[in-house]
C-alpha cells in the first residue's frame, strides 16, 4: 500500500486533517478529527492500563511551557540540534542527514563538517530544484517563546515532557514514601521545531508523547517481574548490526542487552505494541550506536516498525543513568538522591578531623563549640598549606592546624545517598497511532478494511434499522441509545443501503454491526427483540436478544470468540 491512500482515507473519514488548512496549511502539524481523537484516546487508554494499573506507577501532568533553566540544566539548549542545509537558490531547508541517508550506514553521527564533506564528495545537490546547496548549520529544534509581558524570561516549549518528571522528583520521591523503584508516567504535546517534516505523521512539528520514567537503584538493576517473561522472544539488531531472534535470558547473557530492567521494559513494549495493533511480524528493536545516542543516554533500543515509508522508530527505550536528576540538582541545588538505607547498619573507618578544643576555648571563647562544628564538619582533603578555610557569619576563617587534628573514626552508617538511574520507554503516540492504521489497512477489489483490535477501534458498534421505515428506525435508535448509555461507542446510520452502511463502518474498523430487522419487531417483547449482529473479519451473522446486547458486546470487546456468541 502507499500511505497517501492511507492518509486520504484518513482525511475522507475524520481521522486527521491538515492543521490549519484553509490558510495554506502548516507543514508538521495535524488535527484529531472525531475518529482520531477517539482512536488516540484509546490508544492512551492501553499505555495508561500497561503501566498505570499493570505496573503501579502514578501519573502527573506539567505544563508544556518550561523556563529557560530547565533546558540549561537538562543539556537540551547545548545538545538538542540537527543540521540543517539550505539550498542557495530556491532558499528551502533540508535536514543534512537525510541528505545523505543513502551514502552513510549512520549519518546523524556525522558532525558539520563530515556531512559536507560528503555532500561535495558526492555532488549532493537540492532534491527540489537540483541547484547547489549551501553551508550545514546547526539548528536547536526547540520553540522558543517568552514568559509573562517584555521578554526577559525566555521560556521554550518542552521537546519531552520527561522534563517535567525530573524536576518533580522531589515530590514524587517523597510521594512514593522515599522509596525506588518508582515508575512516573506522562503524556501531552512535545514540541520540536523539525527542519523539513514531509512524512505525514511520522515527523510533526507539534506531536504527544506518552513517556515513562522509572528511577531505580544505580546498583540494582534486576526487575522482579524479569523470570516472568525471560524466555519469551524479542526480534533485535544489536549494535553490531546483526540482527537476531534472542530470549530475554540469551539477550542478558550475551551482553545484548545490558540488564534486567531495560530487558523487561523492552518486552513490555512489545507486548503493549501488539495490543494496540502493530504487527509483531514488522516490529524490532534496534540498538543506538554509542554515536547516534541522546546526550542524556547511557544505552538506547528503538522500537522500529516497517512502514510504507521503511523501518520506522515509534517508542525509545533508553537508560539516562543518572544524567537528570544530577544536572537538575547541581542546578538548582536541590536534593536530588536516594537515601538508601542498608540492610544491617554497616561499621565504617573515616579519617576525620578532630578540634583540639583546649586551643580553641581560650581563643574563640563563646564561639569555640561553633569553630569546633566546623572543623568537623570538613575532612583531611580541606586542608591545604597547614590550614583549613571554613565559613563563619559570611566571611572566610583560616584555622591552623595546631587547633586539630586527623584521627580515624569508627562510625555505624544507617545508609548512603545515590543518584537514581532512570529507565525510560518513550512512546511517540502519533507515530503509533499511523502504524496501527497502516498495519489494519486492507484492500481488496476496491472494498476497504480497517481491521482495527476491537480495544482500539473508534466505534464498537454500528446501530442500523434495515430500512428507515416501518418503526424499524425508532427501536434501532433505542438499541443506540442502551449501547451509549452502557457506554459502548455506537453509530447510528439509517442511510443508503444496508451493504454500503456495512462497508462505511468496515472502512473504519468498526468490529461490529447491529440491525435491527422485521424480526426484531415480529419477536418484541419490551426490550426482549433480537437483532443481528454482524462480526467484521468473519462477516458472519448472530442473532442476539437486545437485552443481551451490552454484555455480548462488552464480552466481545473481552475476546469472546464471535463464533460462540
Ligand atoms: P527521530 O530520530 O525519528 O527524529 P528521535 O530519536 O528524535 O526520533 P526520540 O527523541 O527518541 O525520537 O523521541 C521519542 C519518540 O517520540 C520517538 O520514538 C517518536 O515516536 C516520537 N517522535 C520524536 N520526534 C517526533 C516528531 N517530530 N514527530 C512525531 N513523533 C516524534
Ligand atoms: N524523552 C525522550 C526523548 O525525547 O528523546
Amino acid at each position: 500500500m502507499n500511505a497517501g491512500e492511507l492518509l486520504s482515507l484518513c482525511k475522507r473519514r475524520g481521522f486527521i486533517w491538515p492543521s490549519f488548512e484553509i490558510y495554506g496549511g502548516v507543514a508538521g502539524m495535524y488535527d484529531f478529527g472525531p475518529l482520531g481523537s477517539a482512536l488516540k484516546d484509546n490508544i492512551v487508554a492501553v499505555w495508561r492500563d500497561v503501566y498505570k494499573r499493570g505496573e503501579g506507577f502514578v501519573e502527573i501532568d506539567s505544563p508544556t511551557v518550561n523556563p529557560e533553566a530547565v533546558f540549561r540544566a537538562s543539556g537540551h539548549m547545548d545538545e538538542f540540534s540537527d543540521y540543517v542545509v539550505h539550498c542557495k537558490e530556491c532558499r528551502e531547508p533540508f535536514r543534512a542527514d537525510h541528505l545523505v541517508s543513502d551514502l552513510h550506514a549512520n549519518p546523524d553521527t556525522l558532525d558539520a563538517a563530515a556531512l559536507k564533506g560528503l555532500m561535495v564528495e558526492h555532488s549532493v545537490c537540492c532534491p527540489d530544484c537540483q541547484c547547489e546547496l549551501g553551508s550545514v548549520e546547526e539548528f536547536n529544534l526547540m520553540f522558543k517563546t517568552s514568559i509573562g509581558p517584555g521578554s526577559n524570561r525566555a521560556g521554550y516549549l518542552r521537546p519531552e515532557t520527561a522534563q517535567g518528571i525530573f524536576v518533580n522528583f522531589p515530590h514524587l520521591y517523597r510521594y512514593n514514601r522515599e522509596k525506588l523503584p518508582l515508575g512516573v508516567i506522562q503524556h501531552g504535546r512535545g514540541y520540536r521545531n523539525e527542519i523539513s517534516p514531509r512524512q505525514g505523521m511520522i515527523r510533526l512539528r507539534e506531536f504527544n508523547m506518552m513517556e515513562v520514567e522509572l528511577f531505580v537503584d544505580p546498583d540494582d538493576k534486576s526487575w522482579p517481574r524479569f523470570p516472568a517473561v525471560a524466555e519469551e522472544t524479542l526480534r533485535l539488531v544489536p549494535e553490531d548490526g546483526a540482527e537476531r531472534e534472542l530470549s530475554l535470558t540469551q539477550a542478558l547473557e550475551g551482553g545484548v542487552i545490558a540488564n534486567e530492567v531495560l530487558a523487561y521494559f523492552i518486552w513490555l513494549t512489545k507486548t503493549l505494541l501488539e495490543r494496540m495493533g502493530v504487527d509483531g511480524g514488522r516490529l524490532r528493536f534496534r540498538q543506538h550506536l554509542k554515536d547516534e545516542m541522546a546526550h542524556y543516554a547511557m544505552d538506547c533500543w528503538d522500537a522500529e516498525v516497517l512502514l510504507s515509508y521503511g523501518w520506522t522508530e515509534v517508542v525509545g527505550i533508553a537508560d539516562r543513568g543518572c544524567w537528570d536528576l544530577s544536572q537538575h540538582a547541581a542546578w538548582s541545588n536541590e536534593e536530588m538522591s536516594h537515601f538508601k538505607r542498608y540492610d544491617e547498619p554497616r561499621e565504617v573507618e573515616r579519617v576525620a578531623l578532630k578540634a583540639k578544643y583546649r586551643e580553641l576555648g581560650p581563643l574563640f571563647k563563646g564561639e569555640a563549640k561553633e569553630v569546633a562544628r566546623l572543623i568537623e564538619e570538613r575532612g583531611p582533603e580541606d586542608v591545604s598549606g597547614g590550614v583549613l578555610k571554613v565559613e563563619k557569619d559570611g566571611a572566610e576563617l583560616e584555622i591552623p592546624e595546631t587547633l586539630f587534628e586527623t584521627v580515624t573514626v569508627r562510625e555505624k552508617l544507617a545508609g548512603e545517598r545515590v543518584m537514581p538511574h532512570v529507565i525510560e520507554p518513550s512512546h511517540g503516540l502519533d507515530r503509533i497511532f499511523y502504524t496501527v492504521l497502516e498495519h489494519a489497512y486492507r484492500r481488496e477489489d476496491d472494498y476497504t478494511v480497517l481491521a482495527l483490535r476491537p480495544e482500539m477501534a473508534p466505534i464498537k458498534a454500528g446501530v442500523f434499522p434495515l430500512m428507515a421505515r416501518d418503526g424499524l428506525e425508532e427501536k434501532a435508535k433505542e438499541v443506540f441509545a442502551l449501547l451509549t448509555a452502557e457506554g459502548i461507542e455506537a453509530f447510528y446510520d439509517e442511510s443508503g443501503s444496508i451493504g454500503k452502511r456495512y462497508a462505511r463502518m468496515d472502512e473504519v474498523g468498526t468490529p461490529w454491526c447491529v440491525t435491527v430487522d422485521y424480526e426484531t419487531l415480529e419477536e418484541e417483547r419490551g426490550l426482549k427483540g433480537t437483532v443481528t449482529v454482524r462480526d467484521r473479519d468473519s462477516s458472519e451473522q448472530r442473532r442476539v436478544a437486545i437485552s443481551d446486547l451490552p454484555v455480548t458486546l462488552k464480552s466481545l470487546l473481552k475476546g469472546a470468540d464471535f463464533a460462540k456468541i
